[in-house]
């Protein structure tokens, strides 16, 4: 029986990765750790909650004292660390919970596994911690090139700057201590449970709430987009085959420009839409508004998942057209889920973060 403290299980992908996991395993325990910021929300594990084999803990990473206790009361085997502030729009418009989170909250986490780990001079068998990173910690591509495990860092937004700072921050405790780490590095997720502040399921909620359909920018940006249970394959292979020590590099394998997405979505949803209908009538590609751009917006961002591919035999399995179409329908049976997500204080976010950027139209 192995235990896994997954950090942010409430959010996106982390929500996900306990489904697949819990589904494919009957011999884990798992351990979620989780704040419940804005984008953790337990109606993501209703299914899963009152299961033997799985236990939710409501507080902070960066809470050493409380980190410490899990690690007593639990023999935790892995850490993965989902937990983490996420939007780049956010960390714009106020990096310090990017800052707090992301890199102390790693920092946190490492010293307490190391706590509870290391043994004078020896590791215990069969630990490991692993650190769910992100493509943007390597920057922006031009029209031609891949990022590779070995890319420098050159991470452009407060977000991505965090994430790198944690990347570092795990590869000192093996380069240093020898701690058992590894560090993947994903592209752009898509799929159930997403926030809708994100593009994806932004958009989808703005179709089906007749609002515009705001694309930054002049909506050729491209990104490499990976539906959510192919990145949680991948994290699983790495937890438990992966070389101590490495980078993985994960993805989709499906690079597409903003707009082109957003025509994808319009089009899944009037397909997926009965006949009569009425939202219908105002899904149309006359809602697209191009609007002000992100500041430091990136390019351009695209994998090279030739190390995971070779070393762990995975590569994604799921298409564009069959991930979206799973992941538009997803959303149209929870509706509930998508209102009481976007009631109360979304609307606000909404507001502050949309109402002068639609004023000021990209030209
Ligand atoms: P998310 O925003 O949906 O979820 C983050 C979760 O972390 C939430 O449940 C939140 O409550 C929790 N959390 C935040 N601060 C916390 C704290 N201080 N202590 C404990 N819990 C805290 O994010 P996501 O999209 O699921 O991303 C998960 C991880 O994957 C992040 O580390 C992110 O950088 C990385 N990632 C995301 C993508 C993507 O496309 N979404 C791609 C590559 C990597
Ligand atoms: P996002 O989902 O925020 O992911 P990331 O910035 O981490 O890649 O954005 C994906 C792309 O979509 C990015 O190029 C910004 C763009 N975008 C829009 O054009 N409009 C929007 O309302 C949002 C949220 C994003």
């Amino acid at each position: 029986m192995k235990t896994y403290l997954v950090t942010g299980g409430a959010g996106f992908i982390g929500s996900n990765f306990i489904h697949y996991m819990i589904k494919k395993y009957d011999d884990i325990f798992i351990v979620n750790l989780d704040k419940l910021t804005y984008s953790g929300n337990l109606n993501n594990l209703k299914d899963i909650e009152k299961g033997s084999r799985y236990a939710f803990v409501k507080g902070d990473i960066t809470d050493s004292e409380l980190v410490k206790s899990l690690f007593e009361i639990y023999p935790i085997d892995y850490v993965v660390n989902f937990a983490a502030e996420s939007h780049v729009d956010r960390s714009i418009d106020n990096p310090t919970e990017f800052i707090n989170t992301n890199i102390v909250g790693t920092f946190v986490l490492l010293e307490s596994a190391k706590s509870a780990w290391l043994k004078g001079e020896k590791w215990e068998e069969g630990k490991k911690f692993i650190q769910i990173s992100t493509d943007e910690v390597y920057g922006s591509l031009g029209e031609t090139g891949y990022f590779s495990e070995t890319t420098p860092l050159d991470p452009r937004s407060p977000y991505s700057a965090s994430k790198s700072s944690a990347d570092l921050l795990v590869k000192s405790y093996f380069d240093t201590y020898r701690m058992p780490i590894n560090i993947t590095r994903c592209s752009n997720n898509y799929g159930p449970y997403q926030f809708p502040e994100k593009l994806i399921p932004l958009m989808i909620n703005n179709c089906l709430t007749g609002k515009c359909l705001p694309v930054y920018g002049d909506g050729k940006n491209v990104r490499d987009w990976i539906y959510v249970e192919d990145h949680c394959r991948a994290i699983d292979l790495v937890v438990n085959k992966g070389r101590v020590g490495e980078v993985y590099n994960i993805g989709g394998g499906n690079e597409r420009t903003n707009i082109d997405i957003v025509k994808t979505i319009i089009a899944t949803l009037r397909m997926l839409l009965e006949e009569n209908d009425v939202r219908k009538a105002f899904i149309s590609e006359e809602k697209i508004k191009f609007v002000k751009d992100r500041k430091g917006h990136d390019r351009r961002y695209a994998i090279d998942s030739t190390k995971i591919s070779n070393e762990l035999g995975w590569k994604p399995v799921t298409s564009f057209d069959e991930g979206m179409k799973k992941t538009v329908k997803w959303y149209l049976d929870n509706s509930k889920w998508l209102e009481e997500i976007t009631s109360g204080s979304y609307k606000d976010y909404y507001v502050k973060m949309y109402a002068d950027r639609e004023k000021e139209e990209a030209v």
